[in-house]
Protein backbone atom coordinates (compact mmCIF):
# COMPACT_ATOMS: atom_id res chain seq x y z
CA UNK A 1 0.00 0.00 0.00
CA UNK A 2 2.63 2.59 0.79
CA UNK A 3 4.38 1.59 -2.42
CA UNK A 4 1.28 2.13 -4.17
CA UNK A 5 0.69 5.69 -2.25
CA UNK A 6 4.41 6.80 -3.27
CA UNK A 7 4.08 5.96 -6.80
CA UNK A 8 0.09 8.15 -7.09
CA UNK A 9 1.61 10.63 -4.70
CA UNK A 10 4.54 11.46 -7.27
CA UNK A 11 2.29 10.80 -10.52
CA UNK A 12 -0.18 13.36 -8.97
CA UNK A 13 2.94 15.48 -8.21
CA UNK A 14 4.52 15.29 -11.84
CA UNK A 15 0.63 16.51 -13.13
CA UNK A 16 0.98 19.27 -10.81
CA UNK A 17 4.81 20.33 -11.40
CA UNK A 18 3.70 20.47 -15.68
CA UNK A 19 0.51 22.25 -14.91
CA UNK A 20 2.81 25.16 -13.03
CA UNK A 21 5.29 25.16 -15.74
CA UNK A 22 2.27 26.07 -18.52
CA UNK A 23 0.95 28.60 -17.00
CA UNK A 24 -2.58 29.77 -17.96
CA UNK A 25 -4.68 27.87 -15.17
CA UNK A 26 -8.54 27.98 -14.96
CA UNK A 27 -9.98 28.77 -11.84
CA UNK A 28 -13.30 28.77 -9.92
CA UNK A 29 -14.20 29.59 -5.97
CA UNK A 30 -15.63 27.38 -3.80
CA UNK A 31 -16.87 28.10 0.06
CA UNK A 32 -15.51 31.79 -0.39
CA UNK A 33 -14.54 33.95 -2.75
CA UNK A 34 -10.77 33.45 -1.66
CA UNK A 35 -11.35 29.55 -1.61
CA UNK A 36 -9.96 28.68 -4.87
CA UNK A 37 -10.45 25.38 -6.89
CA UNK A 38 -8.36 24.98 -10.39
CA UNK A 39 -8.54 22.60 -13.21
CA UNK A 40 -5.36 20.63 -11.04
CA UNK A 41 -7.08 20.13 -8.20
CA UNK A 42 -9.89 18.24 -10.19
CA UNK A 43 -7.32 15.91 -12.51
CA UNK A 44 -4.69 15.34 -9.08
CA UNK A 45 -7.73 13.68 -7.47
CA UNK A 46 -9.24 12.24 -10.64
CA UNK A 47 -6.02 10.11 -10.86
CA UNK A 48 -5.43 9.81 -7.55
CA UNK A 49 -9.29 8.56 -6.70
CA UNK A 50 -8.83 5.90 -9.89
CA UNK A 51 -5.41 4.95 -8.92
CA UNK A 52 -6.48 3.95 -5.73
CA UNK A 53 -9.96 2.35 -6.54
CA UNK A 54 -8.21 0.04 -9.25
CA UNK A 55 -5.86 -1.21 -7.06
CA UNK A 56 -7.67 -1.28 -3.62
CA UNK A 57 -11.44 -2.09 -5.00
CA UNK A 58 -12.47 -1.86 -1.11
CA UNK A 59 -11.50 0.87 0.68
CA UNK A 60 -12.77 3.87 0.81
CA UNK A 61 -12.27 7.16 -0.71
CA UNK A 62 -12.63 10.54 1.17
CA UNK A 63 -11.33 12.83 -1.23
CA UNK A 64 -11.28 17.24 -1.05
CA UNK A 65 -12.75 17.86 -3.81
CA UNK A 66 -15.24 14.50 -4.68
CA UNK A 67 -16.49 14.71 -0.98
CA UNK A 68 -17.48 11.75 1.66
CA UNK A 69 -17.41 11.55 5.39
CA UNK A 70 -14.98 10.24 7.56
CA UNK A 71 -15.38 6.58 8.42
CA UNK A 72 -14.83 5.30 12.05
CA UNK A 73 -14.23 1.63 10.95
CA UNK A 74 -12.29 0.09 7.94
CA UNK A 75 -9.67 1.22 5.38
CA UNK A 76 -9.83 4.96 3.98
CA UNK A 77 -7.80 6.51 2.17
CA UNK A 78 -8.00 10.69 2.68
CA UNK A 79 -6.60 13.30 -0.29
CA UNK A 80 -5.56 16.64 -0.98
CA UNK A 81 -4.60 16.48 -4.65
CA UNK A 82 -3.39 19.80 -4.50
CA UNK A 83 -2.75 21.59 -0.99
CA UNK A 84 -1.47 24.97 -1.58
CA UNK A 85 -4.52 25.68 -4.80
CA UNK A 86 -3.83 29.69 -3.59
CA UNK A 87 -0.51 29.65 -4.54
CA UNK A 88 -0.91 27.32 -7.47
CA UNK A 89 -3.24 29.79 -9.09
CA UNK A 90 -1.32 32.75 -8.76
CA UNK A 91 1.61 30.85 -9.99
CA UNK A 92 4.16 30.85 -6.34
CA UNK A 93 5.54 28.12 -6.41
CA UNK A 94 4.88 26.19 -2.82
CA UNK A 95 2.28 23.76 -3.24
CA UNK A 96 1.94 19.31 -3.03
CA UNK A 97 -0.45 16.25 -2.86
CA UNK A 98 -0.64 14.86 0.27
CA UNK A 99 -2.91 11.55 1.30
CA UNK A 100 -3.22 9.51 4.08
CA UNK A 101 -4.49 5.51 4.84
CA UNK A 102 -7.17 5.59 7.85
CA UNK A 103 -7.18 2.51 9.56
CA UNK A 104 -10.36 2.50 11.70
CA UNK A 105 -10.04 6.32 11.49
CA UNK A 106 -6.26 6.53 12.64
CA UNK A 107 -3.64 7.41 10.57
CA UNK A 108 -1.61 4.38 9.40
CA UNK A 109 0.72 5.75 6.07
CA UNK A 110 0.90 9.00 4.97
CA UNK A 111 2.96 10.68 1.89
CA UNK A 112 2.95 14.38 0.43
CA UNK A 113 5.28 14.69 -2.43
CA UNK A 114 6.28 18.22 -3.21
CA UNK A 115 7.30 18.23 -6.58
CA UNK A 116 9.01 21.36 -7.47
CA UNK A 117 11.62 20.20 -5.07
CA UNK A 118 10.99 16.64 -5.48
CA UNK A 119 10.88 16.09 -1.44
CA UNK A 120 9.14 13.00 -1.32
CA UNK A 121 8.13 12.69 2.66
CA UNK A 122 6.32 10.01 4.47
CA UNK A 123 5.70 8.08 7.21
CA UNK A 124 4.41 4.63 8.50
CA UNK A 125 2.65 4.13 11.78
CA UNK A 126 5.55 2.56 13.97
CA UNK A 127 8.13 2.62 10.73
CA UNK A 128 9.13 6.01 11.18
CA UNK A 129 8.95 9.57 9.12
CA UNK A 130 10.88 9.64 6.27
CA UNK A 131 12.36 12.06 3.17
CA UNK A 132 13.56 9.59 0.72
CA UNK A 133 15.98 7.11 1.58
CA UNK A 134 16.61 10.14 4.93
CA UNK A 135 14.99 9.11 8.43
CA UNK A 136 13.38 12.55 9.50
CA UNK A 137 13.67 13.86 13.40
CA UNK A 138 12.14 17.06 14.56
CA UNK A 139 14.04 19.77 16.02
CA UNK A 140 15.52 20.18 18.99
CA UNK A 141 15.05 24.06 19.39
CA UNK A 142 14.21 24.37 23.15
CA UNK A 143 12.31 27.85 23.36
CA UNK A 144 10.50 30.05 21.32
CA UNK A 145 12.41 32.70 21.49
CA UNK A 146 14.74 31.05 19.31
CA UNK A 147 12.03 29.24 17.36
CA UNK A 148 10.89 29.37 13.72
CA UNK A 149 7.04 28.53 13.44
CA UNK A 150 4.53 28.74 10.51
CA UNK A 151 0.72 29.02 10.81
CA UNK A 152 -2.10 29.44 8.10
CA UNK A 153 -5.51 31.23 7.89
CA UNK A 154 -8.63 29.71 6.99
CA UNK A 155 -10.96 30.30 3.97
CA UNK A 156 -13.73 31.90 6.49
CA UNK A 157 -11.01 34.74 7.50
CA UNK A 158 -12.98 37.92 6.78
CA UNK A 159 -16.20 36.14 8.05
CA UNK A 160 -15.32 34.43 11.08
CA UNK A 161 -13.66 36.93 14.16
CA UNK A 162 -11.71 33.52 15.40
CA UNK A 163 -9.58 34.30 12.60
CA UNK A 164 -5.99 33.92 13.53
CA UNK A 165 -4.64 36.95 13.69
CA UNK A 166 -4.68 36.96 17.57
CA UNK A 167 -2.52 34.12 17.68
CA UNK A 168 -0.30 34.93 14.83
CA UNK A 169 0.36 38.75 16.63
CA UNK A 170 1.50 36.79 19.62
CA UNK A 171 3.79 34.77 18.17
CA UNK A 172 5.10 37.18 15.23
CA UNK A 173 6.90 39.01 18.05
CA UNK A 174 8.47 36.12 20.29
CA UNK A 175 9.83 34.02 17.47
CA UNK A 176 12.65 34.41 15.54
CA UNK A 177 9.40 34.31 12.95
CA UNK A 178 6.38 32.80 12.04
CA UNK A 179 6.05 31.61 8.02
CA UNK A 180 2.76 31.18 6.54
CA UNK A 181 3.67 28.99 3.31
CA UNK A 182 0.13 28.55 1.69
CA UNK A 183 0.29 24.77 2.38
CA UNK A 184 -0.78 23.10 5.65
CA UNK A 185 0.49 19.90 4.45
CA UNK A 186 4.19 21.06 3.55
CA UNK A 187 4.53 23.35 6.59
CA UNK A 188 3.82 20.28 9.23
CA UNK A 189 6.37 17.63 6.59
CA UNK A 190 8.50 20.65 7.28
CA UNK A 191 7.92 20.46 11.32
CA UNK A 192 8.75 16.75 10.81
CA UNK A 193 11.75 17.71 8.96
CA UNK A 194 12.84 19.68 11.50
CA UNK A 195 13.05 22.90 9.20
CA UNK A 196 10.03 24.38 11.46
CA UNK A 197 10.05 24.38 14.91
CA UNK A 198 6.50 24.07 14.64
CA UNK A 199 2.83 24.90 13.05
CA UNK A 200 -0.56 25.66 14.10
CA UNK A 201 -4.13 26.44 12.90
CA UNK A 202 -7.66 26.64 13.06
CA UNK A 203 -10.28 25.56 10.45
CA UNK A 204 -8.14 22.71 8.77
CA UNK A 205 -9.55 19.29 7.45
CA UNK A 206 -8.28 16.03 7.82
CA UNK A 207 -6.91 15.76 4.30
CA UNK A 208 -4.77 18.92 5.41
CA UNK A 209 -2.90 16.86 8.36
CA UNK A 210 -3.11 12.92 8.21
CA UNK A 211 -0.60 12.16 6.39
CA UNK A 212 2.20 15.32 8.28
CA UNK A 213 0.65 14.34 11.62
CA UNK A 214 1.55 10.75 11.55
CA UNK A 215 5.15 12.27 10.20
CA UNK A 216 5.71 14.43 13.30
CA UNK A 217 4.71 12.05 15.68
CA UNK A 218 6.92 9.46 13.76
CA UNK A 219 9.90 11.73 13.85
CA UNK A 220 9.38 12.29 17.84
CA UNK A 221 7.00 15.48 17.83
CA UNK A 222 4.15 15.71 19.08
CA UNK A 223 1.04 17.03 17.49
CA UNK A 224 -2.21 17.52 19.70
CA UNK A 225 -5.48 20.05 19.42
CA UNK A 226 -5.11 23.70 21.19
CA UNK A 227 -6.72 21.96 24.38
CA UNK A 228 -3.55 19.46 24.44
CA UNK A 229 -5.34 16.39 23.23
CA UNK A 230 -3.20 14.08 20.76
CA UNK A 231 -4.71 15.49 17.29
CA UNK A 232 -7.24 12.47 15.76
CA UNK A 233 -8.88 12.36 12.25
CA UNK A 234 -11.93 15.29 12.44
CA UNK A 235 -10.17 17.22 14.58
CA UNK A 236 -10.09 21.20 13.56
CA UNK A 237 -7.54 22.87 14.67
CA UNK A 238 -3.76 21.28 15.62
CA UNK A 239 -0.39 22.36 17.24
CA UNK A 240 2.18 20.35 16.27
CA UNK A 241 6.29 21.06 17.48
CA UNK A 242 8.82 19.11 18.51
CA UNK A 243 8.94 17.43 21.89
CA UNK A 244 10.44 20.06 24.12
CA UNK A 245 8.96 23.24 22.69
CA UNK A 246 5.15 21.71 21.96
CA UNK A 247 4.05 22.92 25.68
CA UNK A 248 5.05 26.59 24.88
CA UNK A 249 3.34 26.66 21.33
CA UNK A 250 0.13 25.51 23.37
CA UNK A 251 0.55 28.45 26.16
CA UNK A 252 1.13 30.80 23.67
CA UNK A 253 -2.33 29.81 21.56
CA UNK A 254 -3.97 29.42 25.18
CA UNK A 255 -3.05 33.05 26.02
CA UNK A 256 -3.14 34.45 22.68
CA UNK A 257 -6.69 33.32 22.63
CA UNK A 258 -8.32 34.70 25.96
CA UNK A 259 -11.43 36.74 24.99
CA UNK A 260 -11.92 34.54 22.07
CA UNK A 261 -14.32 31.76 22.26
CA UNK A 262 -14.03 28.05 22.89
CA UNK A 263 -13.19 25.86 20.45
CA UNK A 264 -14.45 22.19 20.61
CA UNK A 265 -12.16 20.12 23.13
C1 LIG B 1 -5.20 25.28 2.35
C2 LIG B 1 -3.72 25.42 2.61
C3 LIG B 1 -3.45 26.63 3.49
C4 LIG B 1 -4.23 26.57 4.78
C5 LIG B 1 -5.71 26.39 4.50
C6 LIG B 1 -5.93 25.15 3.64
P1 LIG B 1 -5.87 24.17 -0.02
O1 LIG B 1 -5.46 24.12 1.58
O2 LIG B 1 -3.22 24.27 3.23
O3 LIG B 1 -2.09 26.72 3.84
O4 LIG B 1 -4.01 27.76 5.48
O5 LIG B 1 -6.38 26.23 5.74
O6 LIG B 1 -7.29 24.97 3.40
O7 LIG B 1 -7.17 24.86 -0.10
O8 LIG B 1 -4.78 24.88 -0.72
O9 LIG B 1 -5.97 22.72 -0.33
CA1 LIG C 1 -5.51 21.70 1.73
CA1 LIG D 1 -6.62 21.19 -1.75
Amino acid sequence: MLTIALDLARQAGDLLRRGHQNGAVSIASKSSAVDLVTEYDLASERLLVEGLRSRFPDHAIYGEESGGALLATGPQWVIDPLDGTTNFAHGYPVFCVTLALLIDGQPELGVTYDPLRDDLFWAQRGQGAWRGQQRLRVSSTPTLDVSLLATGFAYDRASNADNNLAESAHFVTRTRGVRRSGSAALEIAWVAAGWLDGYWERGIQVWDLAAGVLMVREAGGLATTYSGRPWQPGDRNVAAANDVLHQALLQGIQTARQGLPALPA
